[in-house]
Formats: structure tokens, C-alpha cells, sequence
């Protein structure tokens, strides 16, 4: 009896794994969507940034006002010990928000000095602070009630889309599908009791259609007087239709509710008005998820469809003072690690209350600047190639596979190259040169089968003036 139990349970699970993994990826069916893809897959190094009024007291974006008891949640200061009026003086951020040095065309010279290449930016997170000139509510960054909003360059996030695309970068705008102030999501007349929607939709289907058109509503806004958009990447997977197959993957997330937001009226609002739109309909595997989003994370392997790590400089998606950005040898290695594996690389910077970033997440992308303008054709178009990496050296190669580069990485103390660089392409092709990206000298170099010995001049070895990964470009 236990022991039929136990295999019902197994196969249970079983089906409940396979079902997931069915709902895998989907190309897109059209085609300008296809194109904008491959553009945007050849970008590789993008720029994400979280911001809002939260930035004023240095807290987690949005989390602290969701009742929930997670280590991210947690509430401090001098309004956490009662959660109702926590809640009125984090809402009450709206009021002294004033970032008056934002100037996006500094940060915009910064991310391009670096490499980047495209940027995408909150216009409104699940607090629901918008950080465009929404019609749909008062609790956005041009309301009287916001000092900012007395500011030419209150509009942020427009300003933030006009700076960048004048630059050329492929423009995204961070949606959260949730929205923890609209009434029509969190109706006042019941307590919120975690982040989903604090009543049913199915027993108050007029509530929750008012929901919906506030979203649509304001998607249109975004879709129509914001200019070219390249991305409209939406958060909050637990808003979602609720299917009997990803059932148990929505009540992970904690949602006993179906919550249909209607993606393809949204799609084809937003698909009208920015052709070829790529929609990211984050966690929600399917139509409108045209890429993945591993989070704070590298994949372990390639992955066959397209995708983007979106990570944090320092720990935190907010601004929090005194931050601990990770080092530019870190960044630079994770972007080669994620682009050996074909994906993209989305590094966040929070700004801050004073509409700056903090010093340090200058200095990194002037590191980070230096490093990419010698490696950067390894980068850029690039694509994944087995077998991906082998010990410390990582490879990607053009699209047309003529040239391979095999990145070595440096270790704790920085870059030092070895007497000899051996290099497992695992291709047997016979190579016909090899160069160091931004070394000079000629250097002797050997193939047996597939392995590529490069012998380093003593007088390179610890003064090559490279720094972070060395890229040897091998050429077929
Ligand atoms: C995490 C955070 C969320 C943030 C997102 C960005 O899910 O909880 O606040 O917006 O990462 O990817």
C-alpha cells in the first residue's frame, strides 16, 4: 500500500517536472520580432536600472511594503514596527522625491564608454510608483505632490529612453504587472496578505477588470508617447493566467489566483505601435516570454533559446548607501562567461536619491571600458561555441565561425600569463594565426589536434597591460 503510494507520488511529480518542462520556449511567430532578436542578441552588455522614491531611504525596492516573512521583506527604520504606517511613510516618499542632479546624458556617456548597449529602466515597479507621466494615477514622479515634478526633466523615464537612444541603445522599459497601490490590485477593503492580488478575480470579476484596463492603459501610454521602444520587459510572473498544468509552478509563487491580465490584447496593442516590440513576459513560458531571464545567475550550460542574466553591480537592485560593488574583474568575467554560453549580459546600477549613481559604478564601467575596447570584437555578435570553456579559458566566435577567441581568465591576483597558454578549442581545424588582443608582439604557437600551445615571452608574462581575461584570437 506505502509502497503504491509512493509511486503515485513519483509519478505525480513526474508529470508536474514534464509539464514544465513543456511549456518551453517559443519562437516568435513574427518575423520583425525574429530580427529584433538576433539585433538584440548581438548587444550582449546592457544597462538595468531600479529606481524610485525608495531610493530615498536606501531600501529594497518595493519589497518592504509586501506582507510577506522573507529575508527581502524585511522592514527597518524608524515606521517598521507597525506595517500601516510603514506603508503611508514609504507612499509618502512621493513627497520629497527630488533626484535634482538626474542628468541621463552623464550615465549615458558612461554606459557607452563601457560597451553597453542597450538600457532598460523601471517605469514603475510593484510599489507602483511611476516614473513616467501616467493619466492612470497621481502616485507617479510628475504629480504636484512630488517636488520633482516642478523639474523640466520630471518626465524620468522619457528622459532616460530619449538620452539613450540617441546614442543608439536599444531601448527597454521594466513594467511590473503587479502593482501593490492600485486599489483595483490590493483593494483597500482587505488587508494585503502577500504579493498577490488581495482578492479573487473570479468572484469580483469587475474589480479585477478595472485592473486589467489600468495596466493596458498604462501600457498604452508607454507604447505610444515614449518613442521608439526596442523592450518591454514585465516582472511580477505570479500575474498570470493560472493554467491547471503550471498550477503547482503558480502556487510556488504563491498565487491561488487565476490572474489573466489578457497578454495578447496587450501584445497586439503594443506590437501595433512598436513593430517588432520583444516582449518579456518574465516566468510566464509561452508566447510573450521572447527571452529568459535567469536572475543573479549564470546558467551552468548553454541555453538553445535567447537569454539574459540580469544581475546586480553592487548587492542590491535599489541604491543603498555604501553599497559593495563586485570588482571589475568580476564584471568582465561574467560577461565573457555569459556570452561564451550565448547569452546577454543586463548589469544593474540603482541610482540614487540625488539623481546620481554612486561613484564606484563609475569607476567600474570606466575599468570595464578599457577592457572592451581591446576585446570587444570577441564579444559583440558573437556566438556560443562547444566546448564553451574548458578550465579558465572561455570561447566564443563570429557568427561566420572564421575566428574563435578563447578568453583566459585571471585568477584572485589579477591577470599573469603562464610560460605556455594551452588552448582546448576542441576543433581540429587547422588554425592559420593567432594574435593576443592588444599585444603587439608576434608569439609562437603550436597545434597538435586540438590543442593550441602558445608560448609567452617571459617579458609578457606579468607585464602585458592586459587586465581581467586575455583573448587569444585564433583565425581559420
Ligand atoms: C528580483 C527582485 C525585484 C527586481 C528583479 C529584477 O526579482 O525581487 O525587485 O525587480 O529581481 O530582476
Amino acid at each position: 500500500m506505502k509502497n503504491k503510494l509512493t509511486l503515485i507520488l513519483l509519478l505525480a511529480a513526474f508529470c508536474v517536472v514534464k509539464a514544465q518542462q513543456h511549456q518551453e520556449y517559443i519562437t516568435p511567430a513574427d518575423p520583425a520580432v525574429q530580427q529584433k532578436l538576433g539585433q538584440w542578441q548581438d548587444l550582449k552588455f546592457g544597462l538595468f536600472m531600479h529606481w524610485g522614491p525608495y531610493s530615498e531611504w536606501g531600501v529594497v525596492e518595493s519589497w518592504s511594503i509586501c506582507p510577506e516573512d522573507e529575508g527581502w521583506t524585511q522592514r527597518k527604520g524608524p515606521y517598521s514596527a507597525d506595517y500601516n504606517t510603514y506603508v503611508k511613510a514609504y507612499e509618502n516618499l512621493q513627497t520629497t522625491f527630488n533626484p535634482t542632479h538626474f542628468d541621463p546624458d552623464k550615465w549615458v556617456k558612461a554606459a557607452k564608454d563601457a560597451g553597453m548597449k542597450y538600457v532598460v529602466f523601471t517605469t514603475k515597479h510593484h510599489d507602483g510608483f511611476c516614473m513616467f507621466d501616467t493619466k492612470q494615477t497621481d502616485y507617479k514622479v510628475t504629480s504636484p505632490k512630488t517636488p520633482f515634478s516642478t523639474n523640466a526633466k520630471s518626465n524620468v523615464a522619457n528622459e532616460v529612453f530619449s538620452a539613450f537612444r540617441k546614442e543608439n541603445f536599444m531601448i527597454g522599459a521594466y513594467f511590473s504587472k503587479p502593482d501593490w497601490h492600485s486599489p483595483y490590485y490590493w483593494w483597500p477593503y482587505f488587508p494585503p496578505k502577500d504579493r498577490n492580488v488581495n482578492y479573487d478575480p473570479a468572484k469580483y470579476p469587475e474589480r479585477w477588470q478595472q485592473f486589467k484596463d489600468y495596466t493596458y492603459n498604462q501600457l498604452q501610454e508607454l507604447m505610444t508617447g515614449y518613442g521608439k521602444i526596442d523592450i518591454l520587459w514585465m516582472d511580477g510572473g505570479w500575474v498570470r493566467p493560472l493554467k491547471k498544468e503550471d498550477s503547482v509552478l503558480a502556487h510556488e509563487m504563491g498565487s491561488k489566483f487565476n490572474q489573466d491580465i489578457d497578454m495578447p490584447k496587450i501584445a497586439k496593442m503594443a506590437r501595433a505601435n512598436q513593430p517588432g516590440l520583444i516582449m518579456v513576459d518574465r516566468a510566464v513560458p509561452g508566447a510573450y516570454e521572447n527571452y529568459t531571464t535567469p536572475e543573479q545567475q549564470i546558467p551552468a550550460a548553454p541555453i538553445d533559446h535567447p537569454w539574459e542574466t540580469c544581475m546586480t553591480m553592487g548587492n542590491s537592485w535599489s541604491y543603498v548607501p555604501g553599497d559593495n560593488y563586485k570588482s571589475s574583474q568580476q564584471i568582465v568575467q561574467l560577461l565573457v562567461k555569459i556570452v561564451s554560453r550565448g547569452g546577454n549580459l543586463l548589469m544593474n546600477i540603482g541610482p540614487g536619491p540625488d539623481g546620481d549613481w554612486d561613484p564606484e559604478a563609475y569607476k567600474r564601467l570606466a575599468d570595464i571600458g578599457k577592457w572592451i575596447k581591446i576585446n570587444g570584437e570577441g564579444i559583440y555578435a558573437s556566438k556560443a561555441i562547444a566546448p564553451y570553456s574548458d578550465g579558465n579559458i572561455f570561447f566564443t566566435q563570429t557568427a561566420n565561425g572564421n575566428n574563435e577567441y578563447a578568453f583566459l581568465l585571471g585568477g584572485d591576483k589579477g591577470l599573469a600569463l603562464p610560460g605556455v597558454v594551452s588552448i582546448k578549442t576542441g576543433n581540429v581545424k587547422k588554425a592559420k594565426q593567432l594574435t593576443l588582443l592588444g599585444v603587439k608582439q608576434k608569439l609562437k604557437w603550436k597545434q597538435v589536434a586540438d590543442v593550441i600551445n602558445v608560448t609567452i615571452p617571459a617579458g609578457l608574462q606579468s607585464n602585458s597591460g592586459l587586465q581581467y581575461a586575455a583573448a587569444f584570437k585564433i583565425v581559420y
